[in-house]
């Protein structure tokens, strides 16, 4: 599938009001989109993004998990040719505690079934326009399961699954499908946790633009990710155990 360069193209944002999600509405401004729809679930904290360029950002109310505001923003967003669904969220529930199907149903609501009505919503949208990319925010913790959000990592490898088959059915009508795989980020979400050095929004927004207008399908975005894929090419098991062994330190 050919890349989707950002100059020039409608873009949209889930989740833009903060983290990773406020860095990809900048660099895509900056990369010469000539307008950003950026969605968030109250659209006054966007307050800040629409102050860089009015002209071109617009502003849109979106939760992922509510159906009647997807299909709203596809109705308002008729141009858009890169969709990026950023907007996830994590509970931090553990497997064996009481709470965790109530928990895992939120994550899967936000982290999968959100880009799934995403994808329904604007794949025609998208095809009328062209094809251009529906990119999917994922993780590493999508494709070994973490001991300290290991729920998120259901959620996330849901999420890694239904790219695939989005890739599939949207290849037909030209749409580059990719998954970003981010490591350990430096955001709210992961805000009093000790991971070790995190990535910065602003690295993870650079690599995704870099990843669709090269057309790859899988983005490692930052440092730990890229040694993150490598180990996983290597060794699956070993880094599986590598992963799992972290589970002493959060029961
Ligand atoms: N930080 C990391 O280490 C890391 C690593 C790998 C992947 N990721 C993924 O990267 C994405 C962005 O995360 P982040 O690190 O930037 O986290 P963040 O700072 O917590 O931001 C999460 C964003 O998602 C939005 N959101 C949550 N549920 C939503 C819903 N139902 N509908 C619409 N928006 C919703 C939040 O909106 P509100 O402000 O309204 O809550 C916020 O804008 C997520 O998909 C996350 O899973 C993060």
């Amino acid at each position: 599938m050919n890349g989707v360069p950002t100059k020039g193209k409608v873009v949209l944002v889930t989740g833009a009001n903060r983290g990773i999600g406020k860095a990809l509405a900048i660099k895509a401004l900056e990369l010469g989109a000539s307008k950003v729809y950026a969605t968030a679930r109250d659209v006054l904290k966007l307050a800040e993004l629409t102050a860089i360029d009015s002209d071109r950002v617009v502003a849109l109310e979106l939760d992922v998990t509510n159906q009647r505001q997807v299909n709203a923003a596809a109705a308002a967003a008729g141009d858009v040719e890169i969709i990026i669904n950023n907007a996830g969220m994590g509970t931090g529930a553990l497997l064996l505690a009481e709470n965790v199907v109530e928990n895992s149903k939120l994550e899967m609501e936000a982290n999968f079934f959100g880009p799934m009505r995403m994808g329904v919503a604007f794949a025609p949208i998208l095809k009328a326009n062209g094809g251009g990319a529906m990119v999917n925010i994922l993780s590493v913790a999508g494709l070994i399961n973490f001991p300290f959000a290991p729920t998120y990592s259901c959620s996330k490898a849901a999420g890694h699954s239904l790219t695939q088959g989005q890739r599939t059915v949207m290849a037909e009508q030209n749409t580059l499908v990719c998954g970003v795989y981010p490591g350990p980020i430096d955001t709210d979400m992961t805000a009093g946790m000790a991971m070790g050095d995190k990535g910065s929004p602003e690295e993870v927004a650079t690599s995704v633009f870099e990843g669709i207008a090269n057309g790859e399908e899988d983005i490692f975005s930052d440092t730990f990710a890229i040694g993150f894929a490598k180990g996983l090419k290597a060794d699956p098991k070993g880094i599986e155990k590598s992963i799992a062994a972290q589970f002493q330190t959060v029961r």
